[in-house]
């Protein structure tokens, strides 16, 4: 069956990151995206899709904005029911509320039950992929993928590896991390939409065996993905310094037990050193943003100037995030380039939720891109879903004008309608 949405339509051709946005973006005002056998098949003018498609069912959204679904690059669904803890630092959230809670997963029945909450929150916010930590028990990440798998939701995940600096509750070995994620590997790795990501916490909560054998796990695995936080705070970064003393930076803990590579998705990297940049750039790995996390546990500034050289994902880094909205991300990003010099375009934070996301996780053009072959996860937004957006849209002179106040104040209530993978949810 062919349908076509009808609406605004916006998407990209290029990195508006490298390039002038105004090349790499396209508008449409009066456009429709053709979705068929779960894919898009065409974006253009509605008039001509029309007039090519006259037996598609029609789904008119007016004056709505049509783009792709948003891409959460970093999260931890584990913690979606301690969101907004308060805290101090980074190392004292973890042990306070973190890993309490994470413990709690190795329970089946409750690992279900937050992965259903997780998996019914996302959408909610036009968020329709995640790559997101799971906990240290194989049982929370078979939750995991069960649940997306259930939604038919493209998701990365993976079994978070610990074994030092972590209650007796969540730790494993370097033997049981390796044989867990294998078999978890074995399970769910490109079955249906489902990536597995190689997933050790950080170095602090690994041992260098640890670290080794998940490196030769990817080695022997190269298509999975492989998960981890790096430089997210000065204290933690000191700590990587006493616990790995020959190491020539934090980059290099991972880098000297085979966890550097192309496949590499880097959360946090506020603090990197030039050669720990130099690194990433040479192997084509991605570094995360996650800036209401960074803002909220107080880890600093992410230098956007990064994704001149690497490529830049967009997080809302649950539970240290403080939002489930990708939009509420866009705007902590555009508030965070704003304190570091650099404010970034709607159109750059646009792309940042959706292809810089998606190709930070090996999965450009594939979800995050309203363009024809993708698979057709699309978010539908409302650009004048409350009183005090309406009446500043009303203003807009353009489309950027009429986007930039729901990327700042825009919550769940701008999600007007989401698709996965060309079937509409419903939206209760
Ligand atoms: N570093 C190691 N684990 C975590 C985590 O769960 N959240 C954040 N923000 N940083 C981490
Ligand atoms: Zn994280």
């Amino acid at each position: 069956m062919k349908t076509l949405l009808l609406g605004q339509t916006l998407g990209f051709t290029g990195n508006p990151m490298r390039q002038d946005w105004q090349d790499v973006t396209h508008h449409n005002r009066h456009g429709a995206v053709l979705v068929e056998d779960g894919k898009i098949q065409a974006v253009g003018p509605a008039q001509d899709l029309r007039q090519a498609h006259p037996i598609a069912n029609c789904v008119d959204y007016g004056e709505k904005l049509i783009v792709s679904g948003f891409v959460d690059a970093h999260v931890h669904y584990p913690q979606t029911a301690i969101i907004a803890s308060w805290g101090k630092r980074l190392i004292d959230w973890l042990n306070t509320y973190t890993f309490p809670e994470e413990t709690r997963l190795a329970d089946a029945d409750y690992a279900k039950a937050v992965a259903e909450t997780f998996f019914d929150i996302m959408p909610k916010f036009g968020t329709t992929t995640v790559a997101s930590y799971c906990t240290s028990s194989p049982v929370s990440v078979d939750a995991f993928f069960t649940a997306a798998s259930a939604r038919n939701m493209r998701v990365a995940g993976g079994k978070t590896c610990m074994d030092r600096n972590a209650p007796d509750g969540l730790s494993d070995t370097a033997q049981r991390a390796y044989d867990e994620s294998k078999a978890l590997i074995e399970r769910w790795h490109g079955v249906g939409r489902n990536i597995y990501a190689i997933t050790p916490r950080f170095s602090p909560t690994s041992t260098p065996d640890q670290l080794q054998v998940l490196g030769d796990l990817w080695a022997e695995n190269p298509s999975c993905l492989m998960q981890t936080h790096i430089s997210e705070q000065v204290e933690e970064i000191a700590w990587v310094r006493d616990l790995f003393p020959d190491a020539r930076d934090y980059l290099d803990t991972y880098e000297r037990f085979g966890l550097l590579g192309a496949r590499g998705v880097y959360g946090h990297a506020i603090h990197l050193e030039p050669r720990e940049v130099d690194q990433l750039a040479d192997v084509g790995a991605a570094v995360v943003h996650c800036p209401t996390s960074n803002t909220f546990i107080g880890s600093g500034l992410f230098d956007m100037g990064l994704s001149q050289r690497l490529n830049v994902g967009l997080a809302t880094d649950i539970g240290g995030g403080s939002s489930f909205s990708m939009l509420r991300t866009m705007a902590a990003a555009y508030e965070v380039g704003q304190l570091r010099g650099n404010p970034l375009h709607p159109a750059q934070l646009m792309w940042l939720a959706t292809e810089g996301s998606a190709q930070s996780l090996h999965l450009g053009g594939v979800v995050g891109h309203l363009g024809q072959g993708a698979e057709a996860d699309i978010c539908v937004l409302d650009l004048a879903s409350t009183p005090a957006i309406a009446q500043r849209n009303a203003q807009a002179n353009d489309i950027w004008e009429a986007l930039f106040p729901t990327i700042m104040m825009g919550d769940d209530r701008a999600i007007a309608d989401v698709w996965v993978a060309g079937e509409r949810l419903s939206q209760d």
